[in-house]
């Protein structure tokens, strides 16, 4: 099998240095601007606009949903929406409590430190995010030996803004400290419709409005899949010498980047099939799926199929396992209960998914399998 990770998949979710660099010039600046993710927005107006008349910090924000759908552009709007200054970090990246110290003296009154995947904090650091966030101040410990003292250090008020691939990765005591929590949901075909509407003006280029459409459907409710798809199809229309990116255009290079109708690579296919002949249609646990090199990695969810390395994982009580997929006439909620799915019906529903990808035109959907791990 060929090694793929996420960053290699043109589907992927996963950002790459590239998605950084064409996400920052396709970022919104507003919530008005902001497409889709409803019922987060209006949430989000009222809050802000309650900080703001009360002028204080907004209270912190935590974000969680699946890579790609706009966490990270969503803090910045919200920064920009209240006035301030926002400061980007990520929790691998804050390695000592002294690092995070460092990037807490440096915030104004109500700016915000936005962490991106905050759940993966070394505790330590986490520790001293307690009272920063819940009183605006911290303790650290200074000198050594004798000198040794510890030293109280008032914090402006701020706002941490956290986002996170699921937020029951995060510890109790540091999610009951967010006081907004936010579902970032995947996004409609109409909403990725109208973001590559919007991205293509950005990028300077037009796109048949059926062409935008069939992007939509195959980007498996990702903005992030979306742009990368867009730029890819680009590239083809332009050599082309295409006025506009054309349907035919687009379901052409989509058939060479072995993108289905469905917006399933080669890698979707491949979990699909494995699931369903050699485990009776699932549910199968991880320990199984990484004897076959299939493991999905649990911080984000997406399927990695380097050899096993269980190891890492030792505590991993379920995965989840993104499969874009569903065929709505079929849609039974998969995703978020699979214990009450009974196997028949998994077996079937894969079964389907398996053929599905050119023969059955239902609209695709986006799911979560969640499967348990037998072992723990
Ligand atoms: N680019 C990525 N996600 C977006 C969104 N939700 N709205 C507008 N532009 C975007």
């Amino acid at each position: 099998m060929k090694d793929v990770n996420d960053e290699e998949r043109i589907i992927g979710a996963e950002s790459s240095e590239e998605d950084e660099t064409i996400e920052l010039s396709l970022r919104p600046q507003l919530l008005a601007q902001y497409i889709g993710q409803d019922k987060v927005k209006s949430e989000m107006k009222i809050y802000i606009k309650a900080a703001k008349k009360r002028d204080e910090a907004l209270d912190h924000v935590l974000l969680y949903g699946p890579p790609g759908l706009g966490k990270t552009t969503l803090a910045f709007v919200i920064a920009n929406e209240m006035g301030v200054h926002l400061k980007s970090t990520s929790g691998p990246a804050i390695e000592k409590a002294g690092d995070l110290v460092a990037l807490l003296s440096e915030l104004n009154p109500g700016d915000v430190l936005f962490i991106d995947e905050i759940h993966r904090l070394a505790k330590p650091v986490e520790e001293v995010l307690y009272s920063a966030m819940e009183d605006f101040y911290i303790d650290i410990v200074v000198g050594e030996g004798q000198t040794t003292h510890a030293v109280h250090v008032p914090l402006p008020p701020f706002t941490l803004i956290g986002a996170t691939t699921s937020a029951g990765q995060l510890s109790a005591p540091l999610r009951d400290r967010f006081g907004i929590i936010e579902h970032m949901q995947y996004y409609s075909v109409d909403d990725l419709e109208k973001i590559i509407q919007r991205s293509s003006v950005v990028f300077n280029t037009k796109i048949d409005p059926e062409a935008a459409i069939e992007l939509a459907r195959r980007s498996r409710g990702t903005p992030r899949v979306a742009n990368r798809l867009l730029k890819r199809v680009r590239d083809f229309a332009e050599v082309k010498g295409e006025e506009a990116i054309s349907l035919a255009t687009t379901k052409h290079s989509l058939h060479l980047l072995e993108v289905d109708d469905e917006g399933l690579d080669q890698t979707d296919r491949k979990l699909l099939r494995m699931m369903i002949e050699n485990y009776g249609g699932g549910p199968v646990g991880i320990k199984t799926i990484a004897a076959n090199n299939w493991l999905a990695d649990p911080n984000n969810g997406q399927i990695l199929t380097y050899p096993p390395k269980l190891n890492k994982y030792p505590q991993t009580k379920e995965i989840i396992v993104e499969t874009y997929l569903l065929v709505k006439t079929l849609t039974k909620p998969l995703g978020s209960c699979p214990s009450s799915t009974s196997k028949n019906s998994w077996k079937d529903i894969l079964e389907i998914l398996a053929t599905a990808s050119n023969e059955v035109k239902a609209r695709a959907e986006t799911n979560i399998v969640i499967m348990h791990n037998p072992h723990d």
